[in-house]
């Protein structure tokens, strides 16, 4: 059969409150026009990350009543452990209590003051835990990657030629190689397995260990799978498994293909290492046998890393993605390509031609998406990744204009896809009449966060 199905009955319902345009003005007018600051009983999709959003299995509800609470050696533990060292082969497994922990765990072990850590694009989280040790954060995404519409497999692949330029000027200044996979802030595009290798002989040339930012491990794997050649005969855990030999470590969200709400570990080989990161777990986490989470919690991991490499799973959960992406795409609308792991991602730059970057026009588009169907999305443009210098107030726009639409995993059907698509497909025919935005006041760092924001007047140029 052509349809692929949601491999999954549902057997619990969260209710979703219908509301209407002139509730949503109101809504988000309260908020400062910031997507951030609504009440999630507000939102009709909630599609702002896919972090700790998915739903969990019947399994995994079952493992949370099997947590073991004790403070130490409890065999939630064990099992948390068994299941990180089978999926990856890394000996040493210390669990925090998500993702941006376990990277303020890492960076001021291995970084200081000097030190340039390069990786196909950190998170924003990742480049500011790197930036508090006092490093630099350098992206060297691969060259396809800078255009949004051109189709290519592995537009998440680092630079190679780059990355061994930078090996070579900063002799003993590269604590770490780190590749994001798939590349969130690079529109969830995967990483390939020649990508890695490549890496990991750059590593061993220059005697560099190399980490994975490993939070969406399983899809990266799963396009691999269907993208690679030579990987179609292979399943998704060999594949996985085969990502993770290339590399010394791993940091890892498990609210991502963890399929958990909350949780994250590190895990690598080096035995020395460990033993500081332990030390310093136990200071900010907890101690090494829970690192900042409830027994229960390492339970459902547990079992959440098995689920998250099924076939089915995986096939449903590309198939949601791609299912928007091509249909925005046939409609006309410019949307990233080709499909990412995670997320659909509208180019605003090429929607609202009108609006100037000066006046946001991810922002805008995101405001009307929430407007016109109860949307929530995220701007991933010059609001969260514009430079502004701190004496001038001058401002340097990001390099692309981007709206993501994050899809948490098992939790919406085909039928909120469906209404996704019709919702973006009514602002695309009256995107002409949409206008920019400003910013009205907004904090020092990660501003988008909490920015509050005007709605500016269609400008004259759009009108004509
Ligand atoms: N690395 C990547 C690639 C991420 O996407 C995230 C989180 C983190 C690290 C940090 O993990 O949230 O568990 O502390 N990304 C979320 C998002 C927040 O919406 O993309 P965390």
């Amino acid at each position: 059969m052509k349809t692929i199905i949601e491999p999954f009955r549902i057997k619990s319902v969260e209710p979703i409150r219908m509301t209407d345009r002139a509730e949503r003005e109101v809504a988000l007018e309260n908020a400062g026009w910031n997507l951030f600051a609504l009440a999630s009983r507000d939102v009709v999709i909630d599609l702002l990350t896919d972090s700790g959003t998915g739903a969990m299995s019947a399994e995994q509800w079952a493992a949370i009543m099997r947590g073991d609470e004790s403070y130490a050696g409890a065999p939630s533990f064990e099992r948390f452990e068994a299941a990180v060292r089978e999926l990856t082969g890394f000996e040493q497994v210390i669990p925090t209590h998500q993702g941006r922990a376990a990277e303020h765990l890492l960076f001021p072990v291995l970084a200081k003051t000097g030190s340039v850590v390069p990786s196909n694009t950190h998170f924003d989280t990742t480049r500011a835990n790197i930036e508090l040790s006092g490093a630099k954060a350098l992206d060297l995404p691969c060259a396809a990657s800078h255009d949004p519409a051109r189709i290519e497999p592995f537009k998440g692949d680092i630079d190679l030629a780059a990355l061994e330029r930078c090996l070579v000027e900063n002799q003993g200044r590269v604590p770490l190689i780190m590749v994001t996979v798939t590349n969130n802030a690079g529109g969830g595009q995967p990483v390939s397995l020649a990508n890695l290798r490549g890496v990991r002989a750059l590593a061993d040339r220059f005697r560099v260990p190399f980490f994975l930012d490993a939070c969406r491990f399983a899809e990266n794997a799963f396009l691999i799978q269907q993208r690679e050649p030579g990987q179609r005969g292979h399943s998704i855990a060999a594949i996985a498994r085969m990502m993770f030999d290339l590399a010394d470590g791993c940091t890892m969200s498990a609210k991502k293909d963890g399929l958990a709400n909350i949780g994250g570990f590190i895990a690598c080989r080096d035995a020395a290492l460990a033993d500081e990161l332990r030390t310093r777990l136990v200071v900010t986490e907890g101690f090494p046998t829970y690192g900042g989470l409830a027994g229960r919690d390492l339970d459902a991991i547990a079992q959440g890393l098995r689920e998250v490499v099924e076939q089915d799973y995986q096939e449903y959960r590309h198939a949601s993605i791609r299912y928007v992406v091509e249909r925005l795409a046939a409609r006309g609308v410019p949307v990233l390509q080709p499909a990412g792991g995670h997320a659909i991602f509208l180019d605003a730059a090429k929607f609202l031609p009108h609006v100037s970057w000066r006046e946001y026009p991810g922002q805008a588009l995101a405001i009307e998406l929430y407007l016109a169907g109860g949307i929530r999305s995220c701007e991933i443009g010059t609001v969260m990744l514009g430079h502004v210098d701190a004496t001038t107030g001058e401002e340097t726009p990001a390099e692309h204009e981007l709206v993501r639409l994050a899809v948490p995993r098992r939790t919406y059907t085909q039928s909120h896809m469906d209404y996704v698509i019709e919702v973006v497909e009514d602002v695309w025919h009256r995107r002409h009449t949409i206008g920019g935005v400003a910013i009205e006041s907004q904090p020092r760092v990660l501003r988008h966060f909490r920015a509050k924001f005007a709605r500016l007047p269609l400008a004259v140029a759009a009108k004509v």
